[in-house]
């Protein structure tokens, strides 16, 4: 591991494992992380970036260290865990986010990364999706590497408090779903959490640092607290931390 990474802390928790360290060596460690994959991959492999406004300052970070070589990783796929059903040059669309954010300033070629339909309905776009996603890597394959984001109230991808999602067990890894207050959203399913390969939580500052610790601390059902569904698929999470985060959680 490079020299910058001297001081992270991990520790082993409920949830998955938890690494800890300063935003640039959190950065760092996703960073790394992602191109090591990439690197025991001899096939393709896909990514499913996370959305809201944590992942914009590591993509900030990606571009001007010039920390990802686009020819190295051309084995990697890029697709969002979740996603408003926008065009991809709406500010709220985490994958065009993402493509302005990193992928094209670092050269990204636009075939590497598949996003959501807006021209179907939204159950049909996620089954387009999931169909798509199936032809290039296999059924039942979800993201061999799955990012995820985390709100205050426990949500995570576009797995909300109450959500349908969570109340029964669903087939499709990838699926459409109204948000009160919030229109439809595509999100990864917990179906399709077990069928990825590896999970990284994200979470930078005090507020995530809480809602982390309530969710190690009580025994409140994924329904209420969805970020708890990281429980049963701890052997292959890891929930990265920064400073304000990992403070927040001792
Ligand atoms: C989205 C995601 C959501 C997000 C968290 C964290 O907003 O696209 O649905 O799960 O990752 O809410 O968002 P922030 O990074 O903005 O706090």
């Amino acid at each position: 591991m490079r020299e910058v990474l001297k001081s992270v802390q991990t520790r082993e928790t409920e949830l998955g494992r938890l690494v800890a360290g300063s935003t640039e060596e959190v950065f760092a460690w996703l960073t790394d992380r992602i191109k090591q994959s990439a690197q025991e991959r001899a096939t393709s492999m896909g990514v499913g970036l996370s959305g809201g406004s944590t992942p914009k300052a590591w993509y900030q970070w990606l571009v001007e260290g010039r920390h990802f070589d686009s020819k190295a990783l051309r084995n990697v796929i890029w697709a969002a865990s979740d996603e408003r059903q926008v065009s991809l040059e709406s500010e709220d669309s985490n994958l065009g986010n993402a493509l302005r954010g990193f992928l094209n300033p670092l050269g990204f070629s636009p075939d590497k990364s598949v996003a959501w339909s807006v021209d179907y309905e939204p159950e049909s776009a996620a089954l387009a999706f999931q169909s798509q996603w199936m032809h290039r890597f296999g059924e039942n394959q979800g993201f061999h590497l799955c990012l995820l984001g985390m709100g205050e109230d426990g949500h995570t991808a576009s797995l909300f408090p109450g959500s349908p999602l969570l109340r029964e067990p669903v087939e499709q890894l990838f699926a459409a779903v109204a948000v009160a207050g919030r229109g439809w959203r595509f999100t990864i399913t917990p179906t399709g959490l077990e069928a990825s390969n590896e999970i990284i939580l994200l979470a930078t500052g005090a507020a995530k640092g809480e809602v982390l610790a309530r969710a190690l601390r009580t025994a409140r059902p994924v329904i209420e607290l969805p970020i708890r569904l990281l429980a049963g698929y701890a052997d292959r999470v890891t929930i990265l931390c920064d400073r304000a985060a990992a403070d927040a959680l001792r």
